[in-house]
């Protein structure tokens, strides 16, 4: 191939379909313009006229095509993933955000009353917590995240995007004591995958953490059901619990949360369609005990 062949958007999208990448055309688009210090739209704009990248650049796009092609993924090379209005610094050591997740955050702000108290249980890059934190500036909120290195992405995020949240490190079950009873929403996206499966894509087997994908019993809902239970304790009557889970445990999740107390109990489907995060209400206090 001639370097002027090898280097437009559909050939570096071509070698990256190739090797198995789900999303080819999007990320040669997003190797190119980071190889070359250059925006997306500018990328296309010169893939339109035919413009061939320096030398220096294509290197360092060859090197990025090479890793992409061994599926380390685009968000370690770029050192970056967007989610919401945000740009979180992730790589090694950190669950990726994903744009799935994001719906979390509509539930959330559905139920904050101005001043509201949100948790976020397994915070991770500090996705959830930021993430509402820069939307709705007038809520306290809380995170917690068990793995030290995580704990490190998220406090590096809060630091770099000047949010202020209340970051902790520790067990998502033995969370936050002085707050029970205080809080509004609990949110979380827990290790939820059933122990024993395989994740498919090798971005998400190689790359991310164990400890941010399995969900710690045969059916993966383990460790949900033990933050859920936190959740229980941690807000108040009518609070609310706003859980991410498997498109598979649309029903038993939901399920299982109302035989634990929680009333009010909804799933809501991702923008594919499938079954992605349940909404369920701790019972609010009856004001006639005679009519409850
Ligand atoms: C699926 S990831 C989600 C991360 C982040 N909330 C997001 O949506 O991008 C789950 C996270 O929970 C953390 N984790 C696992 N077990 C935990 C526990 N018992 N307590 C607190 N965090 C835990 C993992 O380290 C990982 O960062």
């Amino acid at each position: 191939m001639t370097p002027s062949g090898s280097w437009r958007i559909r050939e570096v999208a071509a070698r990256l379909r190739a090797a198995g990448v789900p999303s080819p055309e999007s990320d040669a688009v997003s190797l190119m313009a980071l190889a070359g210090g250059r925006t997306v739209a500018e990328v296309r704009r010169a893939d339109i006229l035919g413009e061939l990248p320096a030398n220096d650049v294509l290197a360092r796009l060859e090197g990025l095509i090479q890793a992409r092609c061994e599926r380390i993924p685009l968000q370690h090379l770029t050192g970056s993933a967007p989610f919401r209005n945000l740009e979180l610094a992730v790589g090694p050591g950190v669950f990726i955000p994903r744009p799935e997740t994001e719906l979390l955050v509509d539930l959330v702000l559905a139920e904050l009353s101005e001043g509201g108290r949100v948790v976020d249980l397994c915070t991770g890059s500090g996705a959830l917590a930021l993430a509402i934190k820069q939307e709705r500036p007038d809520a306290v909120v809380h995170a917690v995240e068990l793995d030290q290195h995580a704990h490190a992405w998220a406090e590096r995020n809060a630091a770099s995007l000047g949010v202020d949240i209340d970051l902790r490190l520790g067990r998502a079950q033995e969370s936050f004591p002085e707050l029970d009873g205080t809080v509004d929403v609990v949110v979380s996206n827990p290790p939820y995958i059933p122990v024993g499966m395989v994740p498919v894509d090798p971005e998400v087997r190689d790359h991310d953490p164990e400890v941010a994908l399995f969900g710690g019993s045969d059916d993966g809902l383990r460790f949900p059901l033990e933050v859920a239970a936190r959740a229980y304790a941690l807000v108040r009557p009518g609070g609310v619990l706003v859980m991410e889970h498997a498109d598979v445990q649309g029903d038993i999740l939901p399920e299982r949360l109302g035989r634990s107390g929680w009333v009010d109990i909804v799933d809501v489907p991702d923008l594919a369609g499938k079954p992605r995060a349940v909404r369920a209400r701790r019972k609010p206090v009856v004001d006639n005990p005679h009519n409850p």
